[in-house]
């Protein structure tokens, strides 16, 4: 089969009221990514080319959001609230386009996988205009029931405008839908707001398919792929399924989980081989832990790197920026912070060994270089390049001095970018009326944080 071209529109347009929240709704983390980012993600492993979101107004958040994510998404605004088909149609410029497959999803449905999106488009590929993703869930109240007359799909009802026969229907309507591109307009243009809601529903694409003698097929998921979030207890709930997901495919693939229920991963966490993860343990998003190291039991992980054979912990924060070489070890109740911090553990030739004693502080941007220990309670200022052991207790400030050359900048800058101006130090301008060299005011600066700190 040839390859067929897909354009995926994700409806993201409604308030999310039952949230109760100042946030736009799909902009809500499960597993520390959005909801949003976690449909984008589906969308992207399905193959498809093009991406259409669509925000209500108002939602300058939520277009951010989608070009963090996708750059390549395109953003449309549907002004009214009137329904999913007209929601779908605020995309119209895209489906215009013209692609083999239009798929619609629901920006509020994190749970939602690739192969799912893979099979609707499937459908569609083997004859069928409209392919609907239908469940079976424990409690169908509030969705729209399939009905089906052998193997064609020929309505979705609304729970509303259901009668009492048509509600005994348990197969229900996920909200997921895949429609033929060179058909989709005329279906979607042909449905009108005749309900009591005065809404244009999408659903109604399937009747109005049938009206014109296209097919149109259902297809049957999960529960929880299909669990729509709506209130802070579904976000709840679906982060439970996601976590129990992450950390199966965590233990699958070789990683120790000592006690998995305790455990909290992110979608993007890495985690390699024979890595062990004690109990109470939590990733935020950014991390890779490379094989054979060690997380002890209570730390939290942001945005760091941990090098094969580490050991970490327990009681260890490593926040967004650190990077700790193989082998190295962080004590309890140590912080590591900073954008640039580095464990140089490896001289070129030979890894050597890092410690960092119990409740260490690690200043932003310092650099450790092994073989070198770091006593209990130790405090190394931000920018620090550390060769020798700091002492326990003890305050560590290794940097060069600054030293500030008045007049001398002119020449340099003519000469190209501001490269070496860059030595005057943000936190200590240098007054004008100064002497040749002016000490800045870092060290004392550095002992009051110190202070504050503790
Ligand atoms: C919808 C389906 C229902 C299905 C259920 C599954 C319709 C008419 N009904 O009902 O058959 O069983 O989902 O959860 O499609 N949205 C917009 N603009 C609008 C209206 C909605 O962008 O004007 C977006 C919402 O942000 C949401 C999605 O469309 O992501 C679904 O809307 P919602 O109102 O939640 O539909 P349901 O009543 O749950
Ligand atoms: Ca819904």
């Amino acid at each position: 089969m040839s390859k067929r071209t897909c354009l995926a529109i994700v409806l993201a347009a409604g308030e999310g009221a039952r949230m109760r929240s100042a946030k736009p709704k799909v902009l809500h983390a499960v597993a520390g990514r959005s909801l949003l980012a976690h449909v984008l993600a589906a969308v992207r492993g399905a193959g498809t080319e093009r991406a259409a979101v669509v925000i209500g107004p108002d939602a300058q958040a939520v277009a951010d959001a989608t070009r963090r994510v996708l750059p390549s998404a395109d953003v449309f605004v549907q002004r009214e609230r009137r329904g999913t088909a007209h929601a779908v149609l605020a995309a119209r410029a895209a489906i215009e386009e013209g692609f083999d497959d239009i798929l619609v999803i629901f920006g509020d449905t994190p749970l939602i996988s690739a192969e799912t999106l893979r099979r609707l488009r499937d459908a569609i590929a083997s004859g069928a205009s409209i392919a609907v993703l239908g469940f079976r869930p424990a409690d169908p109240t509030g969705y729209g029931r399939l009905i089906t007359n052998g193997h064609r799909l020929v309505a979705i009802r609304e729970h509303r405008d259901a009668s009492d026969l048509e509600r005994t229907i348990n197969l229900c309507n996920g909200g997921l839908m895949a429609l033929r591109g060179e058909c989709a307009l005329d279906v979607l243009d042909r449905i009108g707001d005749g309900n009591d809601k005065r809404e244009f529903y999408l659903t109604d694409a399937v009747a109005i398919a049938e009206h014109m003698a296209l097919e149109a097929v259902a297809l049957e998921t999960s529960e929880d792929e299909v669990r729509g979030i709506n209130t802070k207890a579904q976000l709840a709930e679906a982060e439970d399924v996601l976590q129990w997901r992450l950390r199966d495919a965590a233990m699958a693939a070789g990683v120790t989980l000592v006690a998995p229920e305790t455990v909290f991963l992110s979608a993007d966490t890495k985690l390699g081989r024979d890595v062990v993860i004690e109990p109470n343990v939590v990733f935020g998003p950014g991390v890779t832990v490379d094989d054979e190291a060690v997380i002890h039991a209570f730390c939290h992980l942001e945005g760091a790197h941990v090098g094969k054979g580490a050991s970490v912990g327990p009681f260890a924060r490593l926040r967004p920026g650190a990077r700790l070489g193989a082998k190295s070890r962080i004590g309890n109740f140590v912080e590591v912070k900073g954008s640039e911090f580095v464990f140089c553990n490896y001289d070129g030739k030979n890894k050597h060994l890092t410690e960092v004693g119990a409740g260490a502080f690690i200043g932003s941007n310092s650099s450790l270089v092994a073989p070198v220990k770091i006593g209990d309670a130790a405090y190394v200022g931000s920018g620090s390049v550390i060769t020798d052991e700091v002492p326990a207790g003890a305050l560590a400030i290794g940097r060069g001095r600054q030293v500030n050359k008045l007049g001398r900048a002119k020449g340099l800058a003519a000469k190209g970018p501001a490269a070496k101006t860059t030595k005057s130090a943000k936190s200590a301008p240098a007054k004008p009326k100064a002497t040749k060299t002016v000490k800045t005011a870092k060290t004392a600066a550095a002992k009051k944080k110190a202070k504050t700190k503790r």
